[in-house]
């Protein structure tokens, strides 16, 4: 038996001063697409942010619905809006912030599962991968270099295709 380790590396930082202005603005952008969140079944406001290499900003925003499972996340919302209209326009890289006032949120909101697929395979679209902000107003930014380092193991058959 040969026992194997793998690491995940992000970068945090503590404001977003801290960051280069394109990264901080696609975090803000995240504030704003947050303001369009439907979501009044959980409260929790979720916003989402795309900078396409043109410098087109796409947004996204959780939208549920009363039949619960009819509703989608903020990322996977921003994600589809690109490869529905703008699939020749690589992704960047994607900011994703959250709000609600039933709690207090002090560390960045993780993309759920489904989501981090969906970027999967967008980052295999296009060729290259896509840089996650994670952002809390009330807290740090972590970044990420794109779904390897959310999903190390993650399924792809290239044969498939
Ligand atoms: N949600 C997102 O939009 N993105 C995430 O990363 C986590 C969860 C949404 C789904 C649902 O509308 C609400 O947050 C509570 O789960």
């Amino acid at each position: 038996m040969i026992s194997k380790e793998i690491k995940i590396a992000f970068e945090e930082y503590l404001t977003l001063e801290q960051l280069t202005s394109a990264d901080k603005d696609l975090c803000l952008e995240a504030v704003k697409a947050m303001g369009n969140s439907h979501s009044p079944y959980s409260k929790f406001r979720v916003g989402a942010a795309l900078r396409l290499q043109s410098g087109k900003i796409i947004y996204g925003s959780n939208q549920e619905n009363v039949a619960y499972p009819s509703g989608l996340c903020a990322e996977r919302v921003a994600l589809f809006h690109w490869g529905a209209n703008h699939p020749d326009d690589p992704i960047i890289s994607m900011a994703v912030t959250a709000h609600t006032n039933e709690f207090s949120l002090v560390k960045p909101v993780t993309p759920c599962g489904s989501c981090l697929q969906v970027l999967a395979e967008y980052e295999q679209k296009q060729g290259k991968p896509i840089e996650v902000m994670l952002y809390c107003q009330n807290g740090s930014i972590w970044k990420t270099c794109g779904v390897q380092c959310f999903l190390p193991f993650l399924f792809f058959e290239d044969r498939l295709k």
